[in-house]
């Protein structure tokens, strides 16, 4: 049994004690004005004084967070650095930065396509948040939905702001992705005749989400770390890219590398480069914690701002309304809006709902974080406050064994600190969970502004426009992934040749640094966190 305070045990009792009543009368939806009017007040996006304008680079004049600003007009490593660009280390058609959902789908659509494909990643292939993915992906394949649908939920959750050409690739392309996870081996739940299980997600008006259980996107990685291991694509892992390499004609022609473990220099040349960095959750914006893996550092915008690429929303982050917030040693790791899904609801200290559980993501951390600092309906927890996410109606609703069928790594995570989540209902409080924004592409993948520099997964900015549904990003990295590698083996087919290889572009970025009087020496693209304890 997990060591509750009194305080909590007491507003547990609260939450048992108004579960009759809940049952029998979900929360009403909230209007557009109300939603309007709780994001205002309460979303970490719309804090100002969160906010920096960017004094260089292709978003001069752009607000972006003090994290990302500081990162976005860093000092390049090139100056300690030693390295020959006319000896390159490797040299391949397509170069895919970050092994992985996105990197691995490029790399093994690129090889299919008789790319010779390499892949680098700072960490190991499969160390990314693809591999954290629980709840589910979505894909209109069942016969009373459709793309247009998808689309609509997908458009008006992210606040009309999508680019069209890319969310319209999203949604058209998703049952091809899901036929093609499937014949490489994912185990989707299916019911026993073989149809695929589908369940809502917040703001989803049919039920789409394809899940392997709650490890949806381990058994995903799983299977894309086999094909590219299978189809012999070179992986080089601990090694991190730190600066695109262009050609003398301005085009992306590589990528400079160090090794992590030796500080090894080396150089990749490439005809075509795939940004495929993943997230930014290990920034910590605005003090959050994340549900995001150990390399999550938004490089790839660095990478790619450097070379002279665009950002397109970069201003907005995703805060996962339900990350764990008790017992501390899990602060912050996601609890899969599956959970919502499957019938458990929001309530606060003294057991009443506040909002209908699957509203939108930033709708519904927004009603929470109002609750505990607007309204003081928070129960305290060990590192701030959180409310209840009362898990045993599942078990009601869908009958008992539900929760270990469905969830069962939400059963594992809670019961390893004594937590029953069948039984009591677990503290919950919004965590850092996704990059709204990112690099801005066309709907080939290819960058808008420099040419044979493409771009997939999180890293991308625009495809669900300011808020992201759920499952639309265990989606976006298997489309936008295959797209990128499609398009960036096409190119190669089509010929290219790679003029001289240069770093001018960096030396030209550093005098725009010198010249906005910029004298930070924060060092970027970041490459891991520093968990260091200042105080110590
Ligand atoms: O709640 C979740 O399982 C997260 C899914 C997602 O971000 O798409």
């Amino acid at each position: 049994m997990y060591q509750y305070t009194q305080e909590q045990l007491d507003s547990m009792k609260k939450v048992e004690a108004s579960r009759k009543e809940r049952l029998e009368n979900l929360h009403a939806r909230m209007t557009a004005d109300e939603k309007t009017a709780v994001l205002k007040e309460f979303h970490p996006d719309y804090i100002e004084g969160a906010y920096e304008t960017l004094k260089i680079g292709p978003n001069k004049g752009e607000k972006v967070l003090h994290e990302l600003a500081d990162l976005l007009q860093g000092k390049s490593r090139i100056d300690s650095l030693k390295y020959d660009l006319t000896k390159p280390d490797y040299d391949v058609d397509v170069l895919v930065i970050g092994g992985g959902g996105a990197g691995s789908s490029a790399a093994v659509t690129a090889h299919a396509n008789g790319a010779n494909v390499m892949i680098v990643t700072k960490l190991r292939i499969g160390d990314a948040n693809s591999m954290m993915a629980e709840g589910g992906i979505q894909a209109a394949d069942k016969p009373n939905d459709s793309p247009a649908r998808h689309y609509l939920d997908a458009f008006g959750g992210g606040h009309f702001a999508a680019k069209p050409c890319l969310l319209e690739k999203l949604v058209k392309e998703a049952p091809d992705a899901i036929r093609w996870l499937n014949e490489l081996g994912v185990m989707f739940d299916k019911a026993e005749d073989g149809t695929m299980i589908t369940t809502h997600g917040g703001g989803t008006s049919r039920k789409r989400m394809h899940a392997c259980k709650d490890y949806s996107g381990a058994e995903i990685m799983r299977t894309l770390r086999d094909e590219v291991l299978n189809r012999g694509i070179p992986v080089v892992d601990f090694t991190a890219a730190v600066e695109i390499i262009k050609d003398e004609n301005g085009k992306a022609a590589g990528a400079l590398l160090v090794n992590m473990e030796t500080g090894e220099v080396l150089v990749a040349k490439a005809k075509t480069v795939i940004i495929a960095t993943g997230g930014a959750g290990r920034l910590h914006y605005q003090g959050f914690p994340t549900s995001n893996h150990y390399g999550a550092t938004a490089d790839g915008l660095v990478l790619a701002y450097r070379a002279g690429a665009k950002l397109l929303y970069a201003d907005t982050l995703q805060y996962h309304p339900t990350g764990a917030a008790e017992p501390t040693q899990i602060y912050g790791a996601l609890v899969t809006e599956k959970v919502r899904s499957l019938g458990a609801q929001l309530v606060n200290k003294d057991g009443k709902p506040f909002v209908y559980s699957l509203e939108t993501r930033d709708v519904t951390a927004s009603t929470i974080i109002r609750e505990c600092k607007g309204r003081g309906n928070g129960v305290k927890t060990t590192d701030g406050e959180g409310v209840w996410l009362d898990t045993p109606m599942i078990e009601i609703i869908g009958g008992e064994g539900t929760i270990e069928k469905r969830i069962p790594a939400m059963m594992r995570m809670f019961g390893k600190y004594g937590i029953d989540i069948r039984k009591e209902p677990i503290l919950i409080y919004p965590t850092l969970h996704y990059q709204n924004g990112g690099i801005d592409i066309n709907a080939d993948g290819e960058t808008t502004n420099v040419e044979n520099l493409f771009v997939a997964g999180e890293a991308v900015g625009g495809i669900h426009g300011r808020n992201r549904l759920m499952g639309n990003s265990l989606l976006d990295i298997i489309v936008f992934g295959r797209n990128a590698g499609k398009y960036a083996s096409a190119k190669v087919k089509e010929g290219i040749t790679v003029g001289k290889l240069t770093l001018d572009h960096v030396k030209a970025f550093e005098q725009e640094r010198k010249d906005a009087g910029i004298t930070s020496d924060i060092l970027s693209p970041k490459l891991l966190p520093d968990y260091t304890r200042k105080d110590m």
